[in-house]
This record gives C-alpha cells, structure tokens and sequence, in this order.
C-alpha cells in the first residue's frame, strides 16, 4: 500500500531534520546550518551538514545526502515504510493502511503479541537451562563443548526440552494465542489442527537485535544429529538477512576496536567471546547481504573475516567481495586450514590476534581464489580469470578506488592494465548511474543549471518549455534536471526518497549550494558550447570531402557551418549585451 503524497508532504513540513539527525549525530551550529561527525564514514572534523530550512543533510566528507525518510532508513536500517512510519508519528499524522486505521493498529498490537511471545519463550528456555531436570544433558553438552556459565549467561544459552509440545503448553497456560506463537516463528502448526514446539531437544541460542530484544532463536542438536542446526522461520520481527548474531554482546567491543570479525558459526561467535575476542560477529548460516554490511558500516571501520577454508568458506568470502566493494566498506580476511573454523583453531592453541592483524585485503584473498582456480601461466586461463574478476571491478562505486583496484588486479593477474581498464569501463557499453556520478567527472557548467533548476521555480518552467534537457549530455544531471523541472514545490520539500541514490547524492548538493546564477546565462553558455561542438564536427567533416573530392558534399556542409557559426555569435552578442 502505498503512502499517500499529501501524508509524506505534511511529514516534510512538520518534522525538523535537526530533531531526526540529533537523535543519532551531536550537532552544533555553526552559521545557518548545523555540523557534526558523519555518521556513514569515520572522521575527526565534522563535515556532515544539515540545514534546517533544506530539510536535507549533507555530507561533504563522503558525499552522503538525502532527507529525513533516507536518513532513517540509512541510520536504522529501516524500510522506507518503516521510517515514514517513525516520522509520521512525530508529525501526528496517521498513516492510512487500505484506509483502515483499525487494521493498523491490529497489526501492531499482533507484532507486540509476538515480541511478547519471544520474551517469554527466552525466558522459559533459559530457565529449563539452569534450573530444569531436561536442561540437564543441555547443560553436560555446553560444558562438553567448554562453555563456561559466565559465556552461557552472557549470550542467554538456554535449552529447549525433548517432547513435542512442551512450548505450546506453557502458553496455554500463560494464556498466550498459539496461533501468535507460530507467527513467532517458535509453533508449528499441524496438519489436522494444534500445534507443535519447532525447537525440540536442543541447546537454545537467543538472537537478539541491536537493543537487545529477543527476535528469534538457533537451535543446536546436543551432540551428533541433523540438522546440527535450526533456526526460527522468518517473522515480521525477524530477517536473517538483517541480523547479525553477536552484536548486541559485543556492542562495547566493536566500538572500541573499531572492527568486526566475522565468522561463520554461532559457536564460533560464543567461544571467541569468551576467549577475549568479543566484537565476533555471524551471519546465521546465510550469505553475506548488503544489510549485514550496512549494519557493520554504521558501527566500525573495517571487517575481518575468519571463515573456515573449505570449498564453502571459499565460496562465501568470494561472494561477499562483491558487497563490500560496492558498499565501500573495507574487509580484510583470512582462511584457517580446511575444516577448521575459529573456535577449534583458538582452542586449539592458536594466535587469533596474530592472525587478525595480518590478515591480508579480501581482494587480495578473492584475486587469489580466482587464479588458483585458472592456470594464469597460459593465455587462456588468463583471460577467463580477467572475465571473473571484472564483475567484480564493475562492483567498485567509488571511481578512485576503482583505478587503484584495477591497478592491483592488472599487477595480480599480470594482464595490461589499460586493457582492464577498458574492459571494466565497457559494460555493455552504457555508464552506470554512479559511474557518471563519480564527482571529478560532473560538468560544472551543467551542475550550475541543475542549481538553478533546484531555487529557482521560473528556471523551471523555462526549462520544459524549451526542452532544456538538450543541453544536458550528463545522463545523471539529465535525470535529475527533469526530476526538479517537473515539480512544483520548493527544493527543501522535494521527495528525494523517490529517487535513487545517485540522484539523492547530486539533489542533495544541489540543494545545499545556493550559489546564485542566472537561468538564461548558463542555458546560454551550454547552448553555445553545444553549438561549437556541432561547428566542430562540420569542420571536420568539411575537411573529409575535401580529401575525397565530394565537392557537393562539402558546399552544404559548409553552408550549415556558416549558419551554426552564425549563431554562435549572436548568442555572444547576446549574452556581452546582457552583461552590460
Ligand atoms: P557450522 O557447522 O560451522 O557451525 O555452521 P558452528 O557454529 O561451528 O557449530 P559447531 O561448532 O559445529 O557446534 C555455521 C553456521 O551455519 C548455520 C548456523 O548458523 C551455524 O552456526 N547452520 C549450520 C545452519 O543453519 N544449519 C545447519 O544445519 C548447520
Ligand atoms: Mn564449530
């Protein structure tokens, strides 16, 4: 369902982008804006800019902007809905879903209901850990594993008992809707009416969001056993894509180290918190996703990851390079041997510390995957290793960064380096949005009229009816020159959540700079540069007929020329008489 325009447009005017930034950014005023430390990318001196009458933030530092609604969700991690949402109730407006409020609040009293369910499920399963007779081979196998009761109440262990039914018991008795503990994900329901417990004879990990809250659990088999483990299904309080298992126990950690390592196991996660390594942190038994390392983005610098070396750790590092590489976040890894993962190799005697400290990039522990798996001596494992490695190179963003991986791909593979370069550049022959976003390459001339677009609303009746976009050749400044010419209010109340980041980024700017300028001035200057570009090209073409003797040819491509040059000194004139 979506959000009605009026409802977003009435957040935009109520709620104050200094109220929303300061929940997560110390700002101080510094002239008519407010500044402070960004929270997208490390700094000393702040550079993160938010302008109360913009209604947008700005980061010159890392180049981040959007408004309130992108803001939420980048800080928080929260859907747009979700944010809006948020932002809604502090402009004391209601959302409407399909027009029903009363379905509304239906909604949120059953996602209550549930995180009810999952607190108490937490508790009970912890309690049958310490103090029940069933937690009693739960609590031989965690010693087993050499578990101490400190590590197991720090992390919550707890133990869910044999029986089918044990869970769904105890909330009938408590009076709680079975039905509400499926949608916990804890009940499943039978074929022929009741329901069953899912977590049955196994040790219990708690998984909690960043406040701490229980969102769903692992279950580990007590020995030998399949699957070894369980986790609760997918419920609106729970995405496995969007939790990481450790975070919130090792929340002081990673602030202080300014790191995350990742491992692959809950066990592993557990154990290297209780042998002193605590900003551990799993994904839980999926993939990387771009949410993970968006969760790490916003609290640390950089990722280690220790992932097992088998065929499957492999595997997982070479997929999440992807990832980091576009989310720009720097991740170094290392492989232990095969079928060793942390907590058997720390147990083991060995140096985790040692190991974390030279850890080498994860571009350099992929690019060695990768020709390990071609032989790079011969031409033709070279190039099917380039061929890998490019969508790979394509998932840079940032186009400095680019250059220099491109430079150490070509160095690893021993291939040209300009060759790479242009492979990499040759997606299918079309830029991508943040290929021309890279900053160094906007024209200025064209930024300046996207400015001017963005304060001024007669530059933008201008601009459509003209069809000023013919002087744009930037597909980005383009996009975004047609965003703001086909809207009617001002830039501080703009949508920038409708665009997509690379417009946001350059919106956002432009909001930002008020520098002023003059619509008929810059159109002027980019038609006459235009002109000239199509002057140039006759001339050109002129001299072609003329070695080939098409004098014909060169009689009307000479005529068009004098036009065009025609022109081009009216503008001049034009613009030196408007100077004056
Ligand atoms: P591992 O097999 O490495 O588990 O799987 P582990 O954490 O080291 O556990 P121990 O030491 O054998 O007790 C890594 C992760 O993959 C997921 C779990 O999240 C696990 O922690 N996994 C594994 C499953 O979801 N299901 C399984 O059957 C196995
Ligand atoms: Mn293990």
């Amino acid at each position: 369902m979506l959000i009605p325009e009026d409802i977003l447009q009435t957040i935009r005017e109520r709620v104050s982008v200094v109220d929303v930034v300061s929940q997560h950014v110390a700002l101080k005023k510094a002239g008519s804006a407010w500044k402070g430390l960004c929270p997208f990318h490390a700094e000393k001196t702040p550079s993160f800019t938010v302008n109360e009458d913009r209604v947008t933030f700005k980061c010159f530092g890392c180049g981040k902007g959007g408004n309130i609604f992108t803001f939420l969700m980048e800080v928080e991690g929260r859907s747009f809905r979700d944010a809006a949402e948020q932002l809604a109730q502090k402009a004391g407006v209601v959302i409407p879903t399909g027009g029903d409020e009363a379905e509304e609040r239906a909604r949120r009293q059953e996602v209550e209901a549930i995180r009810e369910i999952l607190e108490l499920a937490s508790r009970y399963y912890r309690y049958q850990f310490v103090e029940g007779r069933a937690g009693e081979r739960a609590r031989e196998y965690a010693a087993s594993r050499g578990l101490t009761e400190e590590t197991l109440a720090t992390f919550n262990v707890g133990c869910a008992p044999e029986g089918w039914d044990n869970l769904a018991r105890y909330l009938a008795k408590k009076k709680l809707s079975l039905e509400h503990g499926e949608r916990a994900g804890l009940l499943v329901q039978r074929k022929n009416g009741g329901y069953y417990d899912r977590f049955r004879d196994r040790l219990i990990f708690p998984i909690t969001d960043t406040s701490g809250r229980t969102v769903s659990f692992g279950g580990r088999v007590l020995g030998e056993g399949e699957p070894k483990y369980l986790n609760g299904s997918e419920t609106e309080v729970f995405h496995k894509g969007r939790v990481l298992y450790g975070l919130f126990q090792g929340g002081e950690e990673l602030r202080r180290t300014n790191r995350a390592i990742l491992v692959e196991g809950y066990m592993d996660v557990v154990m290297l918190h209780q042998l002193g390594t605590r900003g551990a942190l799993a994904s839980l038994g999926t993939a990387l996703t771009r949410e993970h390392v968006e969760i790490m983005k916003r609290r640390v610098g950089e990722a280690v990851l220790i992932y097992d070396g088998d065929d499957a750790g492999k595997k997982a590092m070479e997929r999440s390079l992807e990832i980091f590489l576009s989310e720009g976040f720097p991740a170094r890894a290392v492989l232990l041997p095969d079928g060793e993962d942390p907590d058997t190799f720390v147990a083991g005697g060995g140096d985790l510390e040692a190991l974390v400290q030279n850890a080498p990039p994860l571009f350099d522990v992929t690019l060695g995957f990768i020709s390990g798996r071609h032989n790079i001596e011969g031409v033709e494992g070279r190039i099917d290793a380039v061929n890998e490695t490019l969508p790979v190179l394509r998932a840079v963003t940032d186009g400095l960064s680019r250059d220099l991986y491109i430079k150490h791909a070509a160095e690893l593979l021993r291939v040209d380096e300009n060759l790479l370069r242009t492979k990499v550049a040759a997606k299918g022959g079309v830029a991508t949005t943040e290929e021309v976003a890279s900053r160094d390459t906007l024209d200025p001339l064209q930024l300046a009229l996207l400015r001017v677009l963005v304060h001024d609303l007669k530059a933008r009746k201008a601009f459509r009816e003209k069809g000023g976009e013919t002087l744009l050749d930037n597909v980005l400044i383009m996009e975004a020159s047609i965003f703001v010419a086909s809207r009617e209010e001002r830039a501080s109340l703009f949508p920038l959540e409708l665009a997509g980041a690379g417009l946001q980024e350059i919106l956002s700017s432009a909001v930002m700079d008020d520098s002023p300028g003059d619509y008929g001035t810059i159109a002027g200057a980019l038609e006459v540069r235009y002109l000239r570009k199509i002057s140039d090209d006759l001339q050109n073409r002129m001299n072609e007929a003329d070695r080939s003797g098409e004098g014909e040819l060169f009689k009307t491509l000479a005529k068009e020329k004098v036009a065009i040059d025609r022109k081009i000194s009216q503008r001049l004139k034009y613009k030196q008489g408007n100077e004056k």
